[in-house]
């Protein structure tokens, strides 16, 4: 498995530079625009990695269907699909254009920021700290890395130039869909963004969801299995945004991308993968890493259709 691995990297490396690392948030273009790293974690908790795997990088968006698991544990999927939806968008990740036109008003999904933030602020807790302490808590608990934490430049950063989603967040309570002190719901997301990891954290996140929520060493259902099957579902139908369709034919598994260059894959009752690859494409997925996992895909016959 690694010396595959060690193939694809070498293979696809090129590609890095027909991509460009997110600079919206200005911390983030600091990321080693050539970086591309891999891990594998299988059902026996054998972990396989290959090229940049030390790379650290911020979760972003690759956090949203794991607190979108906490809310559903939280408030269950009547109340919070009362507020977010669940159909894809094909618009870009940070559009903003279908919240006004679309009655009810409220995000179409909750892989979109729009729908991430309006889950952000669904999270139990009584204040910011200890809602933060449960989401971090379950990002250790998940990557099983207790060590895992915000990167704070990165988090400053996005507070202080994020006023795409902070607009789209004062929009969303004035129609109703979050409640609450506005900029505290955006410092809980903007933090949940800030996560850092490696991409071994995020491919055993991975595994814990092909492994439907079951920690394996010790038997505990952590999260019910129902939840994580909504997870993967919206991993599939909007993981990768605006390229989910196209994802989905040609890598087949359910997927998360992020514009700090990460992606997560849960492939059911196989294996977890993290990818890193700052450089990334048009629609902001990691642009060497969706060429790496078409091809892994293929080799392994990894496509759950
Ligand atoms: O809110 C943002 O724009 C970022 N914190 C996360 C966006 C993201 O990762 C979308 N990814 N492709």
């Amino acid at each position: 498995m690694e010396l595959l691995l060690s193939e694809l990297i070498s293979k696809n490396r090129y590609w890095t530079s027909f991509g460009r690392v997110a600079t919206y948030i200005p911390e983030l273009k600091n990321a080693d625009q050539n970086a591309l790293g891999i891990a594998v974690v299988d059902m026996d908790g054998n972990i396989y990695k290959a090229g940049d795997y030390d790379t650290k990088f911020t979760i972003q968006s690759v956090s949203k269907p794991i607190t979108l698991m906490l809310a559903l544990m939280d408030y269950g999927p009547e109340y919070v699909f009362e507020k977010v939806g669940m159909e894809p968008t094909g618009d870009p990740f940070n559009s903003m254009r279908k919240l006004e036109t679309i009655n009810p008003s409220r995000p179409l999904n909750p892989m979109i920021n729009a729908g991430a933030i309006a889950v952000a602020s669904l999270i139990k807790g009584k204040d910011n700290q200890e809602k933060m302490n449960r989401i971090l808590g379950l990002f250790r608990k998940l990557s099983k890395n207790p060590s895992l934490d915000i990167n704070e430049n990165v988090y400053f950063s996005e507070k202080k130039t994020g006023d795409r989603n902070r607009s789209m967040a004062y929009f969303l309570r004035d129609v109703g869909v979050i409640e609450g002190n506005v900029e505290d719901i955006l410092d809980l997301y903007f933090m949940q963004c800030s996560i850092e990891v490696t991409c071994e954290d995020i491919a055993q996140i991975g595994m814990f969801l092909a492994n439907h929520g079951l920690v394996k060493e010790t038997g505990e259902q952590y999260v019910p299995k129902h939840i994580t099957q909504i997870a993967k579902t919206f991993m599939v139908t909007c993981g990768m945004y605006d390229a989910s369709g196209e994802f989905a034919i040609q890598v087949g598994v359910p997927a998360k991308s992020g514009v700090g260059g990460g992606i997560m894959c849960a492939i059911p009752n196989k294996m977890g993968i993290g990818v890193v690859g700052p450089a990334l494409d048009k629609k902001g997925n990691s642009i060497a890493g969706v060429k790496m996992l078409h091809e892994l895909s293929k080799q392994l016959n990894l496509s759950i259709f």
